[in-house]
């Protein structure tokens, strides 16, 4: 096995693991790996959706997205399909997934299916580096608050895509606190957990300041000495742990550049624990 480091902030690209060998025998060796860097890629994985769905239920129990139709055949895997001539991507703007939910996806499990020649990249940051490094000050706010994220209802995920079905689901938007430093369950570290799509608003602080202390924490998120990119070809796997990575699916699909080309993608995501 070759680990090759992505950056100097998070991931990883592992060489010489053949994904459909894992079981719960051998499912540490994965998981450790996946702690350590957070996010780990894997090329040339020729995984059928049951290799995708079994590699993925070692993690834990799948969950289905809260709006969105699963394949068919497969509820538990959400195809993204960016069309060919859609300039946007579902995923694009920094976020966590499903942050809004009471417990939070653990892990998600991404599969590349059709790539496009140019563009498309997926950009992570890592979430224990950014609370190490936030401003003092505002590590003095925050500390010991909650911070509310909403879901954004059905319209959010489907209306701005074309392939994209809803599940059956017309729930409004509905939201959950959570601790805006959460620690994870498996490393005991600290975690800034709040992104910039879902969440809203900080627990007992006045609109404009709850408004003002997110700006500068999303700020401080994205810095790009807390992240790596990862440029796709088709069959990779992606493993994030969502608990402690926001990422960024960059739709640079520009009429004469990168649009043009079709991107899909097959999505499984792993249901985690409540944020304390
Ligand atoms: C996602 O945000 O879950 C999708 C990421 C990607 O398509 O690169």
């Amino acid at each position: 096995m070759k680990v090759k480091l992505c950056s100097g902030a998070l991931g990883a690209e592992i060489e010489g693991i053949d994904l459909r060998t894992i079981n719960s025998d051998n499912f540490k060796l994965i998981n450790d790996l996946l702690l350590e860097h957070k996010v780990i890629f894997f090329r040339e994985q020729n995984m059928s959706p049951e290799e995708q769905i079994n590699l993925a239920k070692l993690f834990g129990p799948v969950e289905e997205h809260a709006y969105v139709k699963g394949l068919e055949g497969y509820p538990e895997i959400t195809r993204l399909i960016k069309d060919a001539e859609e300039k946007n991507q579902w995923g694009e703007g920094w976020h966590s997934d499903v942050s809004y939910n009471e417990t939070p996806t653990k892990a998600v499990i991404l599969k590349s299916v059709k790539i496009p020649p140019v563009g498309g990249d997926t950009v992570f940051s890592n979430m224990e580096l950014a609370w190490e490094t936030l401003d003092k000050e505002l590590k003095k706010i925050v500390e010991n608050r909650r911070a509310e994220h909403f879901s954004l209802g059905a319209g959010f995920f489907i209306d701005s895509y074309k392939h994209f079905e809803s599940n059956g689901n017309d729930a409004k938007e509905y939201s959950n606190h959570h601790p805006i430093v959460r620690t994870h369950p498996e490393t005991g570290k600290k975690i800034l957990f709040v992104n910039w799509t879902y969440t809203k608003k900080i627990e007992g602080l006045e609109e404009h300041e709850s408004n003002e202390v997110l700006s500068k924490i999303f700020e401080h998120q994205s810095r790009l000495d807390l992240t790596c990119r990862y440029s796709w070809t088709e069959d990779n796997i992606a493993i994030w742990d969502n608990r402690c990575v926001i990422h960024y699916a960059i739709a640079d699909f520009f009429p004469g550049r990168g649009l043009g080309y079709e991107r899909v993608m097959d999505r499984i995501a792993v249901l985690g624990d409540r944020p304390y």
